[in-house]
């Protein structure tokens, strides 16, 4: 029977790791996790958890004062400060941008293309498209699964060539690679089997979605 690592032991990983305490969080993920269960439901659920996840990663996110006026007074409230990036890497993080576009619906989408060389299980990379001037200050990188951590490194790498200042993720090797980008995940597994594959893990986070 394999495991999930407890949340204490990801303090010594990082202090910038975030393992999500929270009770509905275990409980989808189980069931994301439940090789029963089929592509509708896990992108439900990949959609829910990640509303809780993003709930969590955008806590810090800046204020500034927006003056508006209630049908009965002048009131002073707050919009964000910054425009938001969401950073979808193709194909799994594709099935987490509407739960993010919900949170954050002025957020630009950009999306970035990895797959990992099976062999090598290093990140090739095949879709770019950002302008050559970054145009948000605060990237969120979206991925349903961070393994040896390649393309997540990878993604960053090219985030902050583009300019981002300030990229909160969803481990070792980020987080040694890119100790200032903080990183929020549902859970910290158990280890890496000989194929690169997380285990428990969910299996490969695109075809469990996308049936293929
Ligand atoms: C998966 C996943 C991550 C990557 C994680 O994508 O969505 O992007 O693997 O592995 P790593 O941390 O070892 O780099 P995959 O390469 O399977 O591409 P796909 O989503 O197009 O199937
Ligand atoms: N990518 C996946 O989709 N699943 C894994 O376990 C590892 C990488």
């Amino acid at each position: 029977m394999t495991r999930e690592v407890a949340p204490k032991d990801a303090v010594a990983i990082s202090a910038r790791l975030h393992v999500s305490p929270h009770p509905l969080v275990r409980e989808k993920l189980t069931r994301l996790r439940d090789e029963r269960t089929p592509p509708t439901e896990f992108r439900h659920l990949v959609n829910q958890i990640a509303t809780l996840v993003l709930y969590e990663a955008t806590a810090d996110l800046a204020l500034t004062d927006s003056e508006i006026r209630t049908p009965l007074a002048a009131y002073r409230g707050a919009k964000l400060k910054e425009t938001v990036g969401l950073v979808p890497v193709l194909r799994a993080g594709i099935g987490m941008v509407e739960a993010a576009l919900d949170l954050v619906p002025e957020a630009q989408v950009w999306h970035i293309g990895l797959f990992r060389d099976e062999r090598t299980l290093r990140p090739i990379e095949y879709y770019n498209k950002l302008p050559s001037e970054a145009t948000a200050q605060v990237c969120l990188v979206l991925d349903p699964m961070l393994a040896t951590g390649g393309s997540a490194t990878a993604t960053v790498d090219v985030l902050k060539r583009w300019g981002a200042k300030r990229i909160p993720e969803g481990v070792a090797t980020l987080s040694s690679a890119h100790p200032d980008v903080p990183i929020h995940i549902a859970a910290l597994d158990d280890h890496l089997n000989e194929k690169g594959y997380i285990v428990p893990g969910l299996g490969d986070a695109g075809d469990r979605q996308f049936g293929t």
